[in-house]
């Protein structure tokens, strides 16, 4: 049977995935994303939220989030402490750390290296940034988190991914031009774009990053707000 597997965009590095009907969204940010006053936060209703890691542009909206849904929280060990701490039952949180792979009813979910730092919204050390890689059926889709480019990218070049999820905005994490060579490093022609333009900082030229991507002969689909995209 043919996998279903599409992805909606909620602004940042905030994604709603759908693995065959199960909801997985990352990094909430929707409240106070500027860009992203169209989505209505008290209609969703995840399965699963992921965090890459604590900082406020990936956390804002978790507690009132999960507290609707119900959804289980997958975070690294200090940044599921934290969680916990915002009134987040125990049973709704998987902590896990680097190499894991968790076996979840809608598919495995292994976290991978990101550099980064990371912070919870209190100041306390929210423990090291990570990516993502899920394996749907024949899938694979990596979600890079915040994150510089860095070698470690280069162990999932074996993987074929199918998809990758990348930050473009520069500042706080790579750049356009980087992302393209993270690209490389993972062997990955198509590449969705993310943590760009949300505030002045990471504010981008678009049009350059399409060309940049086109020169290099990759896909790179910058999705608009709330569009959803068959993977
Ligand atoms: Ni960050
Ligand atoms: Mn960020």
């Amino acid at each position: 049977m043919a996998d279903h597997i599409s992805v909606r965009y909620l602004g940042h590095a905030c994604f709603e995935f759908d693995f065959n009907g199960t909801k997985v969204l990352t990094d909430p940010f929707i409240t106070y994303n500027p860009l992203a006053k169209d989505i209505n936060i008290s209609k969703l209703n995840p399965d699963y939220i992921l965090l890459s890691h604590a900082h406020q542009d990936h956390v804002a909206d978790l507690a009132n989030i999960q507290k609707q849904s119900n959804a289980t929280v997958l975070a690294i060990v200090e940044t599921a402490d934290w969680v916990r701490k915002q009134g987040i039952p125990d049973k709704n949180v998987i902590e896990f750390n680097f190499g894991g792979t968790l076996n979840l009813p809608f598919g495995r979910v292994k976290m991978v290296y990101a550099l980064h730092t990371n912070s919870t919204p209190d100041g306390a050390y929210g423990g090291v940034p990570c990516g993502f890689v899920f394996f749907i059926g024949e899938k694979k889709i990596y979600f890079a988190g915040d994150t510089a480019l860095t070698l470690e990218m280069k162990l999932l070049e074996d993987l074929n991914l199918d998809w990758a999820f990348l930050p473009i905005g520069g500042h706080y994490t790579m750049d356009m031009y980087d992302a393209v060579k993270a690209a490389k490093f993972i062997h990955c022609d198509n590449i969705i774009g993310m943590h760009y333009d949300t505030f002045s900082p990471v504010t981008i030229d678009t049009n350059e990053a399409r060309h940049v991507f086109e020169e290099a002969g990759l896909n790179l689909n910058l999705l608009a707000l709330g569009e959803t995209k068959a993977l």
